[in-house]
């Protein structure tokens, strides 16, 4: 037995299985002060206070003594787009000049100029580059990433990105979800004809997808000047008859409805959540769809910021993401995002911890191994 324990640990952070925290119950974070930790054979198996800290517990394991640091789980970042080919500094400049996010997609732009050079780059160089952001990230505490495809919108570029997720779920020790995200943007040979790429999604790409079991979720950038309500329905139910959970891009850029569309299909989370009012929040209470802040995209897109405090105070549960990508978020530091979403979105440090770790676990569908340090959650050790 390989067995490790943590000593004089200042404080323990989310000691308790407790599920999703909803409302006021985000503040609680089930801490131990001057305490313990044990693991063993890579599950947390013990922790207790430091007074109650004997032999038996000391035995045939390795002590580290941490000397009154702080022990977290690791952060879960469940909404990233790290597999891309090139940055897109241009359009930051732009952005200075005054044209908005829509206006430089609209104008074939955005996530457009990413995919043309995505379709250029070789496997192996994707991989290359989307390691290298991984590994940073892991360094700055991220254990658990969410990735999506979307910068191919062809059959070959969306199985090229989702093999490079395949790959570094394999060459990583974190755990990795891959999400399909075809319907990013409107490839501009299909501007004419939207069903022939809605088709081209349902017929080709997600069988395929299917046949190599490249991806966990199914996602839609449902938003104004992207895909319509109707486009996403028909492109989720698809997804679903191939096991695929939808996790949803919405209400970024207006509110066309698609936190309804998303809580209808069951959907683990919609994400950006910018513009919420109080019909959104009454149909997200009584489910489990996970609204997800990215509050770094709001940051660099000069957008205004997600209404946190009024989603928490009415009882919502909250996740926190990064967002990584090239044109709206191009940083992959959660201490970033919780920053954010306390100086700007108002949520105190003890909410903002939840929505980064247990909350962003359920987002990704892994809360039973990530986002506490309770009894039988993952342990792993990482150095570079
Ligand atoms: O989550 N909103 C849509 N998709 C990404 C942006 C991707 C890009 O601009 O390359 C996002 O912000
Ligand atoms: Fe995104």
């Amino acid at each position: 037995m390989n067995k490790k324990i943590f000593t004089n640990i200042k404080q323990l952070i989310l000691t308790k299985d407790s599920g999703v925290k909803k409302g006021a119950d985000m503040a609680q974070l089930d801490a131990i002060d001057n305490a313990w930790l044990s693991c063993a054979d890579g599950f947390i198996d013990n922790s207790r206070s430091m007074q109650v800290l004997d032999d038996s517990h000391l035995q045939d394991a390795e002590v580290i003594d941490l000397k009154n640091k702080f022990v977290l789980p690791a952060w879960c970042d469940s909404h990233t787009h790290i597999v891309y080919a090139g940055s897109r500094e241009r359009e930051f400049v732009d952005r200075i000049h005054g044209m908005s996010y829509e206006e430089i997609a609209a104008r074939g732009g955005g996530i457009l100029n990413s995919a043309k050079a995505l379709n250029l780059a070789s496997e192996e160089y994707l991989y290359d580059c989307a390691a290298a952001r991984l590994r940073t990230m892991i360094l700055l505490g991220t254990g658990a990433i969410e990735i999506k495809s979307g910068y191919g919108l062809t059959v070959d570029g969306e199985l090229k990105m989702l093999r490079v997720i395949q790959q570094l779920r394999k060459n990583f020790p974190i755990t990795i979800k891959a999400n399909f995200l075809g319907a990013h943007a409107m490839p501009l040979i299909y501007k004419e004809n939207r069903k022939g790429y809605i088709d081209l999604i349902i017929d080709e790409m997600l069988p395929a997808i299917a046949n190599e079991r490249l991806a966990d979720f199914v996602d839609v950038f449902c938003d104004r000047g992207f895909y319509s309500i109707e486009e996403a329905n028909q492109i989720l139910a698809a997804g679903k008859k191939y096991g695929l959970k939808p996790k949803i891009h919405a209400n970024q850029l207006a509110n066309i409805g698609a936190v309804q569309m998303a809580v209808a299909h069951n959907a683990l989370s919609v994400d950006h959540c910018e513009h919420i009012g109080s019909e959104e929040v009454a149909c997200l209470l009584p489910g489990n769809t996970m609204p997800t802040l990215l509050p770094s995209a709001a940051f660099f897109l000069g957008l205004h910021y997600q209404p946190a405090r009024m989603m928490i105070d009415n009882g919502l549960p909250l996740a926190l993401a990064t967002d990584f990508n090239p044109g709206s978020s191009p940083s992959g530091s959660m201490a970033f995002v919780l920053s954010l979403a306390c100086v700007k979105l108002k949520m105190f440090p003890e909410e903002a911890i939840v929505a980064a770790t247990i909350n962003s676990a359920a987002a990704m569908d892994c809360i039973a191994t990530h986002g506490t340090l309770s009894k039988r959650q993952g342990c792993k050790f990482y150095s570079d």
